[in-house]
Parts: structure tokens; sequence; C-alpha cells
């Protein structure tokens, strides 16, 4: 019965797998890494929406020469100066709502396994040497560099801190004879990195450089804090063969079929950690499909290692592409790059605690496109909250169902479509933005049908169609239109704005949660429903 196996190993449905970047250990999360999380998360939540049945994975990269530093800076060991850390950003996960289905600490047993059956497999395919180096050294960056690195007047990069000379041996992944299929590849798959003037960047990197091997380990007595290479324990695996294969060892520890017959690992791999909520999904599936990755959701510092060296470790592993690295920019706050030591910060957690979670998700989505670089300023965010959160939806929400409520008792009068097309418009639009992972216009597109019914009170004047008893029909007319945007809205708002979009539900005394986007369909509010509580969504801050 050896056909048993393959039996075994038929796919279940695949889901749709979208990953963040996993982040260092080194501090606590700024703007940046919240505006990663949050484009993940809303195109994890807009693809469930469609029906989709999207897994979305983010974590932390914890091993390294500057944990090793920090942890004896504080007298700690590594184990114990990650585990408060991960605390923290396990927080900042919850902070923000992410619907994130695992997350990855590159010190999880599972994790560690997977990144010693991956390098165990690409060094007997023979695309791993050892060599001795001599040369530059940066130990603050902890990376080799070479003549090309030096300046006009010989020195270094002063970023690189100190330099030294150094004779070492290590091992080193074969780059070299990789080029011609990548650049082909990136050639025939437009969508391969997207946007596409990153993928410009990408193919002008690979057409004008010869790729140079990647040194992928340093020797234990140096640094200890990381994975044993599985062929020579006196090395540990360093940085990109540790911190990408996260991509694919969460699969493996979900069970995925296409990784594990890969990689063949060792069968006493330890799977999930119980806090994750996959650790209790795993419990009743124990088989997930999963790779090849959907989205790999990266800023623009880590293009080279997703859509060069990725693809090129992969394919020594026997594994297939992901499907899209899709690039976003860098944050700056007034005109400046965000920096700890010079103060120019922004704290996510103070604005969320200032302003609400969906406010922060709100402007970080609507100010930034996914690709160009972004500025924060304070009046900004306060301008936006003001005129397209306070006075734009919450306005339209407020006095929608305070007429309803002051007017018709808060009953739902009959049906009627004037509004209809402007709704219908509105999901149209968003349903094909939401495929295209384009959510900065579907938000423009969504405020389309905020302004289109605020411009509609002020036409037809509910207010004053009450004062005249002629004119109920109208007015139960009018009032429809406006309570049925309001649902709508809350439809297509649910991947943004997900406390807000419930809130609206609530208010419009609906029960569960608006997140299935069929629900968007004009007209599905039934007359003679009663609506539930009118409040205002964006208080002023002195009503908070
Ligand atoms: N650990 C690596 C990634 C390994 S992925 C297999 C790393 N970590 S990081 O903490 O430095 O960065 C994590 C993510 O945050 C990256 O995608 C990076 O581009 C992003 N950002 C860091 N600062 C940023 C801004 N100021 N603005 C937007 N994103 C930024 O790199």
């Amino acid at each position: 019965m050896t056909r048993l196996s393959a039996t075994l190993f038929v796919p279940m449905n695949k889901r749709f797998y979208i990953t963040t970047a996993i982040d260092y250990v080194n501090g606590q999360p700024h703007l940046g890494h919240a505006y990663e999380k949050i484009v993940a998360d809303v195109i994890a939540r807009s693809r469930r929406s469609l029906g989709q049945d999207a897994f979305f994975l983010t974590g932390l990269d914890e091993h390294g020469q500057k944990v090793q530093q920090a942890a004896q800076a504080e007298g700690k060991t590594p184990q114990a100066y990650c585990d408060k850390l991960a605390a923290d950003w396990q927080a900042f996960v919850k902070k923000l709502e992410l619907t994130n289905d695992d997350f990855v600490r590159t010190t999880d047993p599972r994790h560690k396994a997977i990144v010693q059956a991956a390098l165990a497999k690409v060094f007997q395919a023979g695309q791993i040497y050892k060599q001795t180096y001599e040369g530059f050294y940066s130990t603050k960056e902890e990376t080799f560099l070479t003549n090309k690195d030096r300046l006009p007047d010989g020195t270094f990069d002063p970023s690189y801190g100190e330099v030294i000379e150094l004779k070492e041996e290590n091992y080193f992944f074969k780059l070299g004879e990789q080029q011609a299929w990548l650049i082909d590849y990136l050639e025939k798959n437009p969508s391969f990195v997207q946007p596409d003037y990153r993928r410009n960047e990408v193919l002008g990197f690979l057409k004008n450089n010869e790729l140079e091997d990647l040194c992928i380990s340093r020797p234990a007595a140096r640094l200890n804090w990381g994975i044993p290479l599985p062929f020579d324990k006196d090395f540990v695996t360093y940085v990109w063969f540790d911190a990408l294969v996260n991509y694919i060892s969460i699969p493996a520890a979900h069970g995925d079929a296409t990784v594990l017959s890969a990689l063949n690992p060792q069968p006493s791999t330890p799977i999930n950690s119980d806090e994750s909520r996959a650790g209790r999904e795993q419990a009743l599936n124990p088989q997930l499909s999963l790779w090849p990755a959907d989205i790999h959701v990266v800023g623009k510092d880590i293009v080279k290692f997703h859509a060069v060296f990725w693809p090129i470790m992969l394919k020594a592993m026997g594994l297939p592409l992901p499907k899209q690295i899709l690039v976003h920019g860098w944050w700056q706050k007034d005109g400046g790059k965000i920096s700890k030591s010079t103060g120019n910060i922004v704290d996510p957690i103070a604005v969320i605690d200032e302003w609400g979670l969906d406010a922060f998700r709100f402007y970080v989505l609507r100010e930034l496109d996914i690709g160009p670089d972004g500025n924060w300023t304070d009046a900004g965010f306060k301008s936006r909250y003001q005129a397209e959160l306070a006075n734009g939806l919450g306005n339209l929400v407020n006095r929608s169902l305070s007429m309803l409520k002051r007017y018709r008792n808060g009953v739902v009068p009959a049906k009627h479509d004037e509004l209809a097309a402007a709704a219908a418009k509105a999901a149209d639009e968003t349903r094909a933005l939401f495929e295209q992972n384009q959510l900065q216009a579907a938000l423009q597109s969504i405020w389309g049908l905020v302004t289109r019914a605020n411009q509609y009170v002020d036409q037809t004047k509910p207010f004053k169609l009450a004062k005249d008893p002629a004119q109920a029909k109208r007015l139960d007319e009018v009032l429809y239109n406006l309570t049925e945007t309001c649902r709508v809205l809350a439809v297509l708002l649910w991947p943004f704005l997900p406390g807000t979009a419930v809130k609206i539900y609530a208010q419009l005394g609906l029960t569960g949660t608006p997140d299935k986007f069929d629900a968007a369909t004009w007209g599905s509010l039934p007359a003679g429903h009663k609506i539930g509580e009118p409040a205002p969504l964006f208080p002023r801050k002195d009503e908070r």
C-alpha cells in the first residue's frame, strides 16, 4: 500500500495565505510596523469577507548578535530578553485587532525544526559550501563588506560603525548561477513583485549586478544565539535562512503537505504553541494547505531578500514560489526619518489610546497607498479625523439614525431605491479593488458613497419634510435610503474599521458582524425592522 501516502498528501483546499515581515525584537513597535500589519490585516479581512478562506501570519525575528548583546547588557539570557519583548509585541497585535491566525517566533521549536530541514535539503542539493572569508566586517551591521562598499576616500559609511578585518570560515549559499531564470521569471510574471515600479527596481538590480553568494552562517563561538546548522554544529545559521523560512515553517507546523513532502523534516517536529489561535484550530483541522503564499507584505528595504534570495532558496528546496511580494513604502514623520534617538516618532499605542483604533487604521490606509513613502503629521491626522470620520461618516450615520428614531420611532419604512445605484457602484468598485489589494482606492470609493448620502440629506431636507404631514411618504423614502446606505457602508467598511462597522450594525439593531461582502446588496433591511440606539461614532475629543 505504498500509494496510501500519496492519498494522505492530497492537499486540502488551499487557503489564501498572507504574511507580514517578522519584526526584529530590538525595541517597541512603531508606526512602520503597525502600518504593515494593518495592510495585511485589511487584505486578510477583505478576502474573508469576499468568501475566501484566508490565513494570516505575523511574528518576530528573534535571533542574532544584536539580541545577544542587548540581552547581555540587561543581564538576561537572550531567551528571557526575547520572551519579555515578545509579550509586548503580542499585546500590540491584539491592540491593532489583527485577525492573524498564528504568531511565529523564530525561537519556536516548530520553526527551528523546519529551518534545519531546509538547510539540510539545500546542503544535500549541493547549494551550500564552506569557504574561508578574509576581508572587512561591520560588527554593528553584522555584515561582510567588500571594496565595493568603500567610499571614494577608502573609508566605509559611518552607518557600518566599526569595520574590522576578519578571517573566518563560513558557509555560503550559491546565488551566482541563479540570475538568468529569476530575471526570466520576473519578466514573465509581472504580478510577482508589486507595485510595478518595485518590480522594475528588482529587475534593474538583477540585470546590472552579479549576484554574490550569500554568507549564511556565523561561527557558534562568536554568535551562539541562532539555530545550529544541521550539518556542522560549530556554526549557527544567520539571518535570512532563519527569518525567511518562517513563511514555510508555520505551514509545515500546520501539516502543509507541500512543505512537508519537500523538506521531509524529522518526525519529532514540534507542532503549535498553545497560545496561538491556530493551535486551537489545528486540533480540529490537522492539515492545512497554505504554501505557496499568496502575498508577502514587506517594506521596500527588504525587497531584495524577498524577491531575489527567497525565490532562489525556495527553488533549491524544491518548493514553489510565493505568488506575490507586495511592497509598501516607508513612513516618515513631519518629513523626517522616524528615529528613536532623535525623538521623531509616532507611538501607535498613544494615538490609539487617544483617538481610537479605527481612526488610526483609517488614517494610515487612507493617507498612504501601498508603494510610495508616506509622511505622518499630527495636523493631517486630526484633519482627516474631523473631516472624513467625524463630519463625514459619523455625521451621516448619526443624523440618519437619529431622524429615523425621531420621526418614525426607529421603525424602518418600506424599501425605496433612490440611493441603490450609488450603493451598488461603491460595492462593485470596492469588491474589484479588494481583489487587487487597492486599499486606499477602496476607501476613496466608499467615501464617495458617504459624501453622496450626506449630500442627499442636504438636498432632500428630511427635517423640513417632517414638518409637513403631506410629505410623509417622501420622508419614508428618504429615511429608508439613508438607513440602508448606513447598513451597506458597515459591510464595505468592516475590513478597515471593524469596530465602527460593528457599532453601525448594533445601532441599526442588527445582530452579528457585517463581515460578509454579499450582505452589501441593496434592500436587505426589511420594512418594519426597529433600529437600536444612535450614538456618535467619532465623538469630538471633549465628548469622549
Ligand atoms: N526582521 C526583518 C524582516 C525579516 S522578514 C522574513 C526586518 N525587521 S524590521 O523590524 O526591521 O522591519 C519589519 C518591517 O517593518 C519591514 O517590512 C520594514 O520595511 C517595516 N518598517 C520598518 N520601518 C518602517 C517605516 N518607517 N515605515 C514603514 N515600514 C517600515 O527587517
